[in-house]
């Protein structure tokens, strides 16, 4: 939540943070905010997108080689310019961003209240500008330092960049649980909560780990942690284009992300899928295989989209490793005391790498003496950097709020985790590793031709967009997809939708089934398929209009739905790899014909890394 960029260096400052802060834009959208120091320190903040950040520069330019901006995602006080980033101490002598909650902010400002500090705001940070404002008087300190001693009595999250009007040729940056990374330009330095405002400039990054500070000078930086204590860090090389990070052509990222599958799916299996040999090789999970494959149970731990993949998992893993898998929302086990034994396994499952919850399923697990593997799509993440082993999802920057291509990588990535515990168990032949890793191969084409017939989803888009409500029903490895397309819908669109498995409709939904709501069944011919048929038989028999998934060629359903989608036939537990496909499509164009705000829906924000 919250996008943060930070410059020091030869170039104009404003400009520089505003694109930046464009890129960043997916992270929050509520308010935009820069500060600039040049003699004296200059901010510009408006509620909405950068966009209207932007006019006002316009109007009211700044300028100086220094600065920071902020994107936010309201999570103290609501979206307005008061509220708006950066916050500056009273006297006006520095200005700070910041990411995440400060958790013990109503005790600092009460302390503060008495002492005689007024606030204009309702934010956390303010609150924290003016602690750091009280710590820097109280001792007559250095910024950095009254920073450093300010974050060691604040609990909580925070990714914080500060610049000061007294110390302009300076950036001081902290991390604790929401990501920093610093590029490292030529006579240059950049900060970022990710590396797209300053990708065309360098590719070579420094990621601030929890509890880490760095003061950024014109000449050079020094990384230290809150208690002082110097830190070497490594430089890495980044790996994404800019290319990658823009819509190629698209109108929108979520459109651009949906048509990428055939070739993000492929990248997830490259080097790792081998049908000739029979084999699954992922190098990533090379040294904890023996603990692995040993595991008495596998504890999958997601929020949201990735915790449907991970529901995908549980079927794939069953069925084809037989290990008994869990699948668990991150912010549930966190906090309920999960019981977990050494011989657990917890698998993460993030596409950005940084959701507050599934980090601190991590540490749980970790601190129960499990192995906790990360399937990520953000290379050096946090959950990546932490996690004892991983598999990259390969899937390439996802950009657009509603997760799509992270979704399918995800599900890839754990069918090649199931074949290979499947075959080093010995519940797979070798004939039967092959027969999979071939329908796996053959997956992306499939796709393909999937979003070959997206015509026939536009055309039903157009039918159903005016609809209140959607049922999405599945069962077997379509349950997964059937929550997938329901939460699609109703995140970018803003129709109520549910997703259910099939079965159960006869418990409660079936008395919503009106003619009025659209009920989406993917109804694929595998184990279950008879069933799904008399619960669509249910749902036609009181007037509710059935759209159908299937797969190519079934004419059965053609006399009880309106719509019937036929995606390529695959084996039964890599079906919601294609399935998916038209929800994701029919999601999207639904809310484009409703005039909704596909890439960056109302209240949501791509990395959730608060609580
Ligand atoms: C929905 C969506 C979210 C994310 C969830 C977890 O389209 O994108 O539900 O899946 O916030 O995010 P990651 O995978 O980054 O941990």
């Amino acid at each position: 939540m919250c996008g943060i960029v930070g410059y020091i260096g030869p170039r104009e400052a404003g400009d520089l943070l505003v694109s930046g802060l464009r890129r960043l834009e997916y992270r929050g959208y509520d308010s935009a905010g820069v500060a600039v120091v040049n003699g004296a320190l200059d901010v510009r903040k408006k509620e909405g997108k950068v966009d209207e950040l932007a006019k006002l520069l316009d109007a009211r330019p700044v300028s100086g080689t220094v600065g920071v901006g902020h994107t936010r995602w309201a999570t103290h006080g609501p979206p307005n310019d008061v509220n708006a980033h950066p916050h500056e101490a009273s006297d006006g002598s520095f200005a700070i961003i910041h990411n995440g909650i400060i958790e013990n902010y109503g005790a600092i400002k009460k302390r503060l209240i008495e002492k005689g500090y007024t606030f204009e705001s309702e934010t956390d940070t303010e609150v924290l500008a003016h602690f750091i404002e009280d710590v820097q008087n109280e001792a007559d300190l250095s910024f950095p330092e009254a920073v450093r001693q300010a974050l060691t009595q604040v609990d909580g999250a925070y990714g914080i960049v500060g610049i000061s009007r007294d110390d302009p040729d300076m950036l001081v940056v902290a991390r604790n649980g929401s990501p920093l990374l610093l590029g490292i330009g030529d006579g240059e330095y950049f900060i970022g909560s990710d590396a797209s405002p300053f990708i065309e400039y360098t590719r070579n990054v420094v990621y601030l780990s929890d509890g880490e500070m760095a003061v950024v000078r014109r000449d050079g930086y020094k990384v230290f942690q809150i208690d002082g204590a110097p830190v070497s860090k490594e430089v890495h090389a980044l790996e994404w284009d800019l290319e990658e990070i823009e819509k190629g052509g698209y109108e929108h990222f979520m459109l651009k992300e949906i048509m990428e599958q055939p070739h993000s799916v492929a990248d997830a299996m490259r080097g790792r899928v081998h049908p000739q040999e029979g084999q699954i090789r992922l190098g990533g999970l090379q040294k904890v295989l023996p603990q692995l494959v040993e595991a008495e149970r596998i504890v999958i731990c997601a929020c949201g989209t990735s915790w449907h993949a991970g529901l995908a998992g549980e079927y794939l893993i069953e069925a084809l490793a037989r290990v008994p898998v869990e699948v668990e929302y991150a912010s549930e086990f966190r906090y309920r005391n999960p019981v977990l034994t050494e011989r657990d396994v917890v698998i993460v499952i993030s596409q950005s790498g940084e959701t507050a919850d599934t980090l601190a399923a991590v540490r749980q697990a970790q601190g129960a003496g499990c192995l906790a593997v990360g399937l990520v799509n953000a290379v050096g993440s946090t959950i990546a950097r932490e996690t004892d082993a991983g598999v990259y999802l390969h899937a390439g920057p996802e950009i657009g709020v509603a997760s799509t291509k992270a979704f399918t990588a995800q599900v890839a990535v754990l069918a090649q985790i199931a074949l290979l515990l499947g075959a080093e168990r010995g519940v797979l032949s070798q004939d039967e590793v092959r027969r999979h890793a071939e329908a796996l191969a053959a997956i992306p084409a499939q796709i393909q031709t999937v979003l070959d017939g997206e015509e026939q989803i536009r055309r039903m888009a157009r039918d159903y967009r005016y609809a209140s409500n959607f049922l999405y029903l599945g069962r077997g490895a379509n349950f997964p997809v059937a929550l997938e397309g329901a939460l699609k819908l109703k995140e970018i669109s803003y129709i109520h939708a549910e997703g259910y498995p099939a079965a159960e409709m006869k418990h409660g939904p079936i008395a919503l089934i009106d003619q009025f709501m659209p009920v989406v069944f993917i109804a694929t011919r595998d184990a279950t398929y008879e069933k799904v048929v008399s619960n669509i038989e249910e749902v036609a028999a009181r007037g509710g209009t059935v759209i159908a998934i299937t797969d190519e060629g079934n004419r059965d359903l053609d006399a009880l739905a309106e719509y019937v989608v036929e995606v390529p036939k695959t084996i039964d537990a890599l079906e919601p790899l294609l399935t998916v496909i038209p929800l994701q499509l029919l999601s999207y164009h639904i809310a484009v014909m409703r005039g909704a705000d596909v890439d960056q829906p109302r209240n949501l924000a791509k990395s959730v890394t608060v609580e």
